[in-house]
């Protein structure tokens, strides 16, 4: 039998901290029981009769994919909406937008630009909200990202993750708050014009602390890994940001992430892995890297067995998968 916390009813996910710590953790674990099940070639219908509109205004292949399947998987259905295929924005308000579709559908997960449409989404539709990506969190991403290392390690409290590279972006922002409210140090490795937001560090801290970890700040990347047992990065240049493509390789050359770094956390053989939350610029068959070569990881610890980069992104599915189905299901309807 499946079980979750019943507080997770009828919520919306905005950016890590909408979740207590304890529900944040309830829902890895759900999403743990879902992926057994439906390895056990389960598809049931937790979501029969839910709709869910994907507004999407970025580009996505795993958000997506996910978000249809698991709607799909367990009786629902979504609907791919891109800014031509509606008025959104541009005839219609956000707020006009917002109270529409939540009287057709279930639930909302957006992924866009700025955070404050997603907030706008959910305080004007009265449905639940999920925030599939905006500028500055990607909340949905770092659950299976814990998710991922739960499985690698059998735990998440005290696992270290030494994070390389744009240390500012909206991948870095949720997983420094994932893992402060999962106990798990967590060190920043960045150049100083792309290290973490001062209120947001401040705020992961005091998280952090109370949980028993602490979140490091470090410009030198082999001294920040040293004692890490994940590797984490992200690209470089995030959607949206492309003008500021040829600075952002200059910068972040010395924190690509490649075996010596890998050898530089003490851990290469034993309890280490490597994450990507994707795409990753990691070979030649990019527009991009074709011309510059392999940016912020290289193919040989991208392929390595220490890189889990596709458990982690099947895992995006189990866990919208549960964020859906915790969301949609009151106590009482099951
Ligand atoms: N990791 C991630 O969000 O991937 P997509 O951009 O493909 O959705
Ligand atoms: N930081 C990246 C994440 C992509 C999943 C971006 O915003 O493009």
């Amino acid at each position: 039998m499946l079980t979750w916390m019943p507080e997770l009813y009828n919520r919306s996910l905005m950016r890590m901290t909408s979740f207590t710590d304890a529900e944040m953790l309830n829902l890895v674990d759900l999403a743990a029981q879902l992926k057994a099940r439906r390895r056990a070639g389960v598809r049931g219908d937790l979501l029969h009769r839910r709709q869910i509109a994907l507004i999407f205004e970025k580009s996505s292949t795993r958000t997506r994919n996910s978000a249809v399947i698991a709607a799909r998987d367990e009786g629902g259905g979504a609907e791919y909406l891109t800014r031509p295929d509606i008025h959104f924005g541009k005839k219609e308000s956000v707020k006009d937008t917002a109270r529409v579709l939540g009287r057709i559908y279930d639930g909302i997960l957006f992924r866009g630009f700025s955070q404050k449409t997603v907030e706008e989404l959910r305080e004007y539709s009265g449905v639940p909200v999920w925030n599939g990506l905006t500028d500055d969190f990607h909340p949905t991403q770092i659950l299976a990202d814990l998710l991922t290392i739960k499985e690698s390690f059998g735990t998440l409290k005290g696992v270290s993750v030494a994070y390389v590279g744009d240390g500012r972006n909206n991948v870095a922002n949720s997983l420094m708050m994932g893992c402060a409210k999962a106990g798990m140090p967590y060190t920043c490795c960045a150049p100083g014009e792309l290290r973490p937001d001062g209120t947001l560090l401040a705020e992961a801290r005091e998280v952090a602390r109370g949980n028993g970890a602490d979140v490091r700040v470090c410009e030198n990347p082999a001294e920040g890994v040293e004692g890490a047992n994940v590797i984490y990065t992200d690209v470089w240049v995030s959607m949206g940001e492309e003008s500021k493509t040829a600075e952002r390789i200059k910068l972040l050359r010395p924190y690509q992430v490649n075996m010596d770094l890998m050898k530089a956390t003490g851990n290469l053989g034993g309890r280490l892995i490597f994450l990507h939350c994707l795409p990753a610029f990691h070979d030649f068959n990019t527009d991009v890297t074709r011309e510059c070569g392999a940016l912020e990881v290289t193919d040989e610890v991208f392929e390595s067995e220490c890189s889990k980069v596709f458990d982690e992104s099947e895992n995006r599915m189990h866990t919208i998968k549960a964020l859906f189905v915790s969301a949609l299901n009151s106590r009482e309807a099951l």
